[in-house]
């Protein structure tokens, strides 16, 4: 399967993006592609682990390393399925000129990733230059667009549509509301964005306080952490169950 996992800056998409490819990596092969090429991703990830800059996908993407796959794909200590990629340690926000080739070399990473793996999750920065987005869209099985549940995520959404309309892409996007606190009423905002179906996931402070040490956490403790899994837990089945596969 192929998933792009969309939104504004801050909204949960790499928290959501690695509980998928955790939960999907418990019976295939899972990779989970930051593409934000700005900043080091993967000591979020993995952290206390010092990856070489070689094994950066920034260097995948500019062109400037080797066009084999592999070594861009930075396994999980812990979890033997599921891997990363992204930018490393040590790497600054000006390290990768990305030229008009880069969208070419996204495009054609990701094709080489959904080859060799059983999932690509691709976790797209909120940027509008990003190299990966145009591809991601158009290729993805699923979309899952992270939107905020105010005023400022309703407008961002709606200056999202044309292109998603005009990409022609609307039937595979799953809108997903983000960060839900108790006093947000989650039928109203429905109604707001104009959706017929959308996940909603709770703010769970649990899940702050597990990325702040690296850990994707597999049973959720606190209410609003439990309340957050199940919806993503039936999220993950309706995605699999949809494709047929029973595969994750
Ligand atoms: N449902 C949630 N409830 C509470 N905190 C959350 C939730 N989802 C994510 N967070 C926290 O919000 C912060 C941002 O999350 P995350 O890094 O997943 O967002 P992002 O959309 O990937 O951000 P960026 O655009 O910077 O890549 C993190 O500290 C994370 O722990
Ligand atoms: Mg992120």
């Amino acid at each position: 399967m192929r998933l792009l996992v969309w939104g504004r800056d801050g909204l949960g998409k790499s928290t959501l993006a690695d509980y998928i490819g955790l939960r999907l990596s418990d019976k295939s092969i899972a990779v989970v592609m930051d593409t934000d090429l700005t900043q080091p991703t993967m000591p979020v990830r993995i952290p206390g682990i010092k990856v070489k800059k070689e094994k950066s996908l920034g260097r995948a993407i500019a062109g400037t390393g080797t066009s084999e796959i592999r070594p861009y794909l930075i396994q999980h200590p812990k979890h033997e399925g599921l891997f990363f990629s992204g930018v490393v340690s040590d790497e600054d926000y000006m390290e990768y000129e990305l030229g008009l080739d880069s969208s070419v070399n996204a495009g054609i990473f990701m094709n080489s990733c959904a080859a060799q793996c059983d999932h690509v999750i691709v976790d797209c920065s909120g940027q509008r230059t990003d190299p990966f987005l145009p591809d991601a869209l158009i290729k993805s099985d699923k979309i899952l667009i992270l939107i905020s549940p105010d005023l400022q995520g309703i407008s961002w959404w709606r200056s999202i549509k044309p292109l998603i309309d005009e990409m022609k892409v609307d039937h595979k996007v799953i809108p997903v509301i983000s960060q839900l606190h108790e006093h947000h009423n989650e039928k109203w905002l429905q109604e707001g964005y104009g959706f017929n179906q959308c996940v909603a996931l709770p703010f769970a402070r649990e899940l702050n306080l597990n990325r702040s040490s690296g850990r994707i956490e597999q049973n959720l403790t606190t209410r609003a952490g439990r309340s957050w899994q199940k919806a993503v837990d039936a999220l993950i089945s309706d995605l699999t169950r949809n494709r047929g596969d029973g595969r994750g």
